[in-house]
């Protein structure tokens, strides 16, 4: 999988999601949890919701539509009507900026 440039980690506030729009890819939500950077798909499994207008709470994401919600972590769906998982994409940081290997 290519890593690609995702945004600089200052964009990212503590405890906030974004939306990263990659070019020729998909569109990824990017997650700061203490520190700690993790990238899902960013249109929800459930319907075309973007999950970076949705609530982070600890380590979970709020569908902004239905209020569905998935572990940023894993991508797995922790509540309903979310059944289908997120993919998630590994984060690396270098000096000021983020990646992720994302197809
Ligand atoms: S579209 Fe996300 S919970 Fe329905």
């Amino acid at each position: 999988m290519p890593k690609r440039f995702l945004c600089p980690a200052a964009r990212v506030a503590p405890e906030t999601v974004v939306r990263v729009d990659l070019a020729e890819g998909p569109c990824v939500a990017v997650y700061n949890l203490d520190g700690a950077y993790y990238a899902t798909d960013d249109v929800c499994t459930h319907g075309d919701a973007s999950l970076a207008e949705g609530v982070v709470d600890g380590t979970s994401i709020m569908c902004p539509y239905h209020g569905g919600t998935f572990d940023i972590r894993t991508g797995e769906p922790t509540g309903p009507p979310c059944i289908a998982p997120l993919r998630t994409f590994r984060v690396t940081r270098e000096g000021d900026d983020l990646y992720a290997e994302v197809e």
